[in-house]
């Protein structure tokens, strides 16, 4: 498992919030959830709380998840708010329901397996009230194989210079998964620290997910297509 959400969580922090927009996520979920009059949610792979942050702002009732505790206790931190759970998205279980369940930042590719993404949808389900919103992101696997391409990032945060080169390596031995090696140089005053993390990402085909969907009862309201990305919008059937 990648160390990007433990040892490297606070660079993650300190990069993401210069290359996610999350003001226009925010007001894509909040105009969502506002139309479908859902109050209590629960964001799963919440992260390092940059949505948390904005959803209790805005009087969500809400409840954030993730697998790292190095990411929620900057999200508690963040937030100045307690409004977070650890826990593994494949293996859900609450005594409430909630009116939507947003997986963000396209978290779902860490769950390489089939039996994993049937226990997250399936649990998804079980944490929603009837016709709940369940609302997530994917990798689309044909935008990710097509462009199959190194890349390299520059971030500067405060005094920090954060560069990461990467490298993509196709694995395909759970679906369509890759290899995602990235060395992480960090400059900091006169200081040079260089980190090196793997992780495996699986990428999914439209028709996969509609699948995975219709075995889990879930009934599909739209789908979004951006770049080599899809949002599916769907709700408890
Ligand atoms: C790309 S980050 C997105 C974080 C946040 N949503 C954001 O946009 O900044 C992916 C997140 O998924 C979490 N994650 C990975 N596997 C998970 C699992 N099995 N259950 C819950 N969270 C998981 C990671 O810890 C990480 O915080």
């Amino acid at each position: 498992m990648t160390q990007l959400y433990s040892k490297l969580a606070t660079i993650y922090h300190e990069m993401y919030q210069h290359i996610f927009d999350y003001d226009q996520e925010f007001n894509f979920y909040d105009a969502l959830l506002k139309r479908n009059n859902c109050q209590n949610i629960l964001e799963i792979g919440c992260g390092s709380g940059m949505l948390a942050r904005r959803f209790l702002k805005n009087e969500y009732d809400y409840l954030g998840l993730d697998l790292f505790n190095e990411m929620l206790d900057i999200a508690r931190k963040e937030t100045n708010s307690d409004s977070f759970i650890q826990g593994d998205m494949r293996n859900l279980s609450f005594e409430e329901q909630f009116d939507a369940v947003l997986i963000t930042g396209r978290s779902i590719a860490y769950v390489t397996e089939n039996l994993g993404i049937l226990d997250t949808l399936n649990g998804v389900s079980r944490s929603l009230k009837p016709k709940g919103l369940f609302v997530f992101g994917v990798f689309e696997a044909n935008g990710i194989f097509d462009n199959f391409d190194d890349f390299e990032q520059l971030i500067e945060h405060e005094n920090k210079k954060i560069r990461r080169i990467s490298k993509l390596q196709k694995n395909l031995s759970t679906g369509w998964t890759y290899d995602w090696h990235a060395r992480y140089i960090i400059e900091q005053d006169v200081k040079i620290s260089e980190y090196d993390d793997v992780t495996t990402l699986r990428a999914f085909t439209k028709d996969e997910i509609l699948l995975f969907l219709k075995l889990t009862g879930f009934k599909i309201n739209e789908i979004l297509v951006e770049g080599k990305a899809l949002t599916f919008i769907a709700e408890k059937s």
